[in-house]
């Protein structure tokens, strides 16, 4: 074995298939380049500051590098050598930083204002997934994006026995609204981290919701994503209601509870 066969195999939990050298790849068990493929990233980013959310082995934050960003910071709460990143850093002779840190937190940690922050396959484990997309909200320039990327459930809604339905299969109008599916701790996938799955229009509402436009959006199966632009929010925003001390409320316009209750 060579030097960067050895470096490799010193990670025994590789998540992304990265290549490392002409031809090398490690050994991770997602289909890095496929999902790469489907989230647009822009081919240039010459002069961005980037944000890899949840970067785990860093595949996305590299490609970043690669496409010209001219910074990039690698941030998730588990600790880098518990993941492949500082090997195929080292492999890559890569500059992107990683910082251990948790999403809720990223406020606090004074990182600056990005032009582009990826978030991918994270929020789906998000138990506070509003207070996450306000989180990216604060820390991007006006105009600045964010890709997105989850587990989704349009492909498939877990049933009481646990089988998979497919949404429109249940109800072809469950297409076009906004659904969600919570999961009871530890039933998807044996995963206590799987929280909750939006369908796609259900993420593309909370991110407008959220101070963003939606530049695209797809969907595939259990997956799907979106891009959005960071506009500026309205000083009347719900979100700075939800977040206040002190709220005069307004005489309802419109009573939603039935007659019959
Ligand atoms: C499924 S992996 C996704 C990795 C990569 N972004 C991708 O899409 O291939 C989720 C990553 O998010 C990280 N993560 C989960 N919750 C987080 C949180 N609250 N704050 C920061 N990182 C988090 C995990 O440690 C893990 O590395």
């Amino acid at each position: 074995m060579n030097d960067i066969d050895n470096l490799i195999s010193s990670v025994s939990n590789w998540f992304h298939k990265i290549e490392v050298a002409p031809g090398v790849f490690t050994p991770g068990i997602q289909d890095s380049q496929g999902l790469l493929e489907h989230i647009k990233l822009p081919m240039n980013l010459s002069g961005m500051r980037v944000l890899d959310i949840g970067a785990r082995d860093g595949f996305f934050s590299f490609e970043c590098e690669k496409r010209g960003a001219a910074e990039v910071i690698a941030l998730d709460y588990t600790s880098a050598d518990s993941t492949g990143f500082n090997v195929a850093k080292q492999i890559l002779g890569s500059k992107v930083k990683w910082i251990n840190g948790n999403i809720y937190s990223l406020n606090e940690l004074n990182l600056g204002k990005f032009d582009l922050i990826l978030f991918l396959g994270v929020i789906y484990h998000l138990r506070h997934p509003y207070l996450a997309i306000d989180r990216i909200h604060d820390s991007l320039n006006v105009g600045g994006k964010a890709v997105v990327e989850s587990h989704i459930i349009d492909g498939g809604f877990v049933d009481e026995k646990g089988d998979w339905i497919n949404l429109v299969d249940l109800n072809p109008r469950l297409a076009n609204l906004a659904v969600a599916q919570f999961y009871e701790s530890g039933k998807l996938v044996k995963d206590k981290s799987n929280a909750w799955a939006p369908s796609i229009d259900t993420l593309n509402i909370m991110f407008k919701n959220s101070g963003f436009d939606i530049e695209y959006s797809w969907s595939y199966h259990f997956r799907g994503g979106l891009i959005a632009t960071s506009v500026e929010l309205e000083s009347d925003h719900p979100r700075f209601m939800d977040s206040s001390e002190s709220v005069v409320l307004k005489s309802p316009e419109t009573n939603l509870v039935p007659k019959n209750i």
